[in-house]
């Protein structure tokens, strides 16, 4: 396993299934009271900074009480603390905290910032959102898929709205694990070329195909999952008067859902604008896992920061 965790494509194919399985035995011994490594606390007296230069619920929470139920600790860091790039170069933060914890998660504007930080900390650094992945949203997001369908392989998952960072990790970490990843976006918003080629180049290796389209109902047909997400990210918020009319055409509702399989999922890395990118019957319904989604965060987030810290 690469050192760092920087992209959801940083994973071989065993490494992500081996990650899986422990995220699902964490789990299963949370839930049990606290069992198994939770209860030897094998991140005692370790540490993980959370430097974070944009808002989160899910992903800091899911990390600092990760931490807590392994015995270690987490150190929130947000702009206002440290303001990476300005108070102090990106180089110096990286070593600096390398000095003093056991690993980092970054959640940064620019993705050059967090492959910045890996090469100059000698602590793993791990991705927690930047402009072109989310790659612990996507392993959260295919333990999610493996418990409600038993399976990996073979499954197809559609994403509609934005080819975003959310997109890009689902893309590449499906391929990975044989789950074909269809994204129906407006022409103007497809995927980055690299990261499609990418993902398509993985994929031929796990007989998952890769697919954009422009059709909303042509992408989600026989579906086992529906992914959506914002229609303006982090950062982008002077475009969200000018995409709203692009995207009005791509927003998750029952008509959409119904060309899915009847079986099918719908899911949301969150948080959601109700009736925006989804209609609230959807979010509210009997098909989301959105909240299995966001439990499992936590699950998989430990099992990475142990398989980092080669524990
Ligand atoms: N899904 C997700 O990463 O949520 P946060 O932005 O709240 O961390
Ligand atoms: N694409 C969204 C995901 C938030 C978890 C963003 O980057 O804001």
């Amino acid at each position: 396993m690469h050192k760092h965790f920087l992209s959801a494509a940083d994973l071989t194919r065993n490494e992500a299934e081996a990650l899986l399985e422990r995220a699902a035995m964490l789990k299963a011994e949370w839930r049990m009271g606290g069992q198994g490594l939770h209860a030897q606390w094998p991140l005692r007296g370790k540490t993980l900074a959370l430097v974070f230069e944009k808002p989160s619920l899910r992903t800091r929470v899911a990390f600092e009480a990760g931490m807590t139920q392994l015995g270690g600790h987490g150190s929130y860091l947000s702009a206002n603390d440290i303001d990476m790039g300005g108070r102090e170069s990106v180089p110096d933060v990286a070593q600096n905290l390398s000095r003093w914890v056991q690993a980092i998660a970054a959640r940064v504007f620019k993705h050059t910032t967090v492959e910045t930080l890996a090469r100059h900390a000698s602590v793993p650094v791990i991705n927690a959102l930047s402009d072109r992945e989310h790659p612990c949203q996507a392993l959260a997001d295919m333990l999610t898929l493996r418990e409600r369908f038993g399976r990996l392989q073979g499954l197809k998952l559609t994403y509609v709205g934005d080819g975003n960072n959310v997109c890009h990790s689902l893309l590449l970490l499906g391929a990975t694990l044989g789950v074909s990843v269809t994204v129906a976006c407006p022409p103007d918003y497809r995927p980055d070329p690299e990261v499609l080629a990418q993902a398509a180049a993985i994929g031929a290796e796990t007989d998952a195909s890769i697919v954009v389209t422009a059709s909303p109902v042509e992408g989600v047909a026989g579906a086992d999952a529906v992914y959506t997400d914002v229609w303006t990210s982090m950062g982008q918020e002077h475009e969200t008067a000018r995409r709203r009319p692009v995207f009005a055409p791509y927003q998750v509702n029952p008509a959409l859902l119904a060309h899915a399989s009847p079986d099918a999922v719908f899911m949301h890395c969150l948080p959601v604008h109700r009736d925006e990118e989804v209609t609230a019957e959807v979010v509210d319904g009997a098909q989301a896992v959105i909240f299995e989604q966001a439990e499992n965060r936590l699950h998989v987030q430990k099992a990475l920061i142990l398989t980092l810290l080669g524990l």
